[in-house]
């Protein structure tokens, strides 16, 4: 593995060794100069939280410098080509670029143009994929339940924008999962399934739930839709929130997920997301963990 762009081309084998790697770090703590003297840039020309501050931390826990690109006042905002502040940044000594970008495909765009030593991890391009996202949230359910072929899952809203349903489904099918079931109004189901092989979809969320081990909600993406695509709030919560009534539906034990950011009363409500059922803080301390494994994966050269 020299880059992390999508899951597509990840084996069970790979997903497997880096989960365990980022479990094994949870558990015992990680090798604090791992990635000494090795630095991390974090590129992101899209907003977020979780995965820069993760991405950020997971560098700092294993002993890397991170450098954290400021765009507003980089010379991007001058009109200074992707290519040339690449360039720019290797001549700095740079070791891995963490990149999240609206268009898909610009981290692997990047990854052609980067100098043989740099590799690229893909923090989310556009409605393609978010594959650290993918890993963390395998991680999550595999903490509770390793028969990822006995699972009935469950991903619920804007699945058509969304570059975390993507890679959920690659890491969960890769691990060996066969009954995943996206459900949406169908302006937010995916127009084909070619990037969803061998999943179910339905415009039916009750239905859907019946027997689930895992639901997996999702954010609705505003910033990837015009305005008269959006659905009305009340209404999209009454069909596809998930609150206690719907999760009632679902095996007693069913996990529920959600990458954030969470929008409270539209498609999940406050008593789920805060409920006992509720891995989304588990997926953020996962995110660390995840995040250190595939840096150490990529740059720790073997000792
Ligand atoms: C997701 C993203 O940016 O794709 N968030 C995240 O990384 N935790 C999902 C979203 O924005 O809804």
């Amino acid at each position: 593995m020299h880059h992390l762009l999508t899951l597509e081309d990840l084996d069970r084998a790979t997903i497997t060794r880096l989960l365990d790697r980022a479990e094994r770090y949870r558990a015992d703590g990680a090798p604090r100069d791992l990635l000494a003297g090795r630095t991390v840039l974090t590129l992101f020309f899209e907003p977020s939280t979780r995965t820069r501050t993760s991405f950020v931390l997971a560098a700092k826990r294993l002993g890397a410098d991170n450098v954290n690109f400021d765009l507003s006042r980089s010379s991007t905002s001058k009109g200074e080509s992707l290519l040339d502040t690449l360039h720019t940044l290797e001549a700095m000594g740079l070791d891995a670029l963490v990149v999240r970008h609206n268009e898909n495909g610009m981290p692997a765009y990047l990854a052609q143009h980067a100098r043989s030593d740099v590799a690229v991890i893909n923090a989310g391009d556009g409605t393609h994929a978010h594959p650290t996202q993918g890993l963390l949230d395998a991680l999550t359910i595999r903490q509770r339940r390793t028969d990822f072929e006995d699972l009935r899952i469950v991903i619920c809203g804007d699945i058509r924008h969304s570059r975390v349903a993507h890679s959920d489904v690659q890491a969960l099918r890769t691990l060996g999962s066969r009954d995943i079931r996206l459900c949406a109004p169908r302006a937010m189901l995916p127009e084909s399934l070619q990037a969803f092989p061998g999943c179910a979809t339905t415009e039916d969320f009750d239905g859907a739930l019946a027997g689930a081990d895992v639901v997996i909600m999702l954010r609705i993406q505003k910033e990837r839709m015009a305005d008269a695509q959006l659905p009305d709030a009340a209404d999209y919560h009454a069909h596809y929130g998930l609150d206690t009534r719907r999760l009632a539906l679902a095996k007693p034990d069913c996990q529920v997920l959600h990458p954030g950011p969470i929008n409270r009363g539209i498609e999940i409500s406050p008593a789920v997301a805060d409920g006992p059922q509720s891995r989304i803080l588990d997926q953020v301390a996962n995110g660390v963990v995840t995040r250190m494994a595939v840096l150490a994966e990529l740059l720790a050269t073997p000792a």
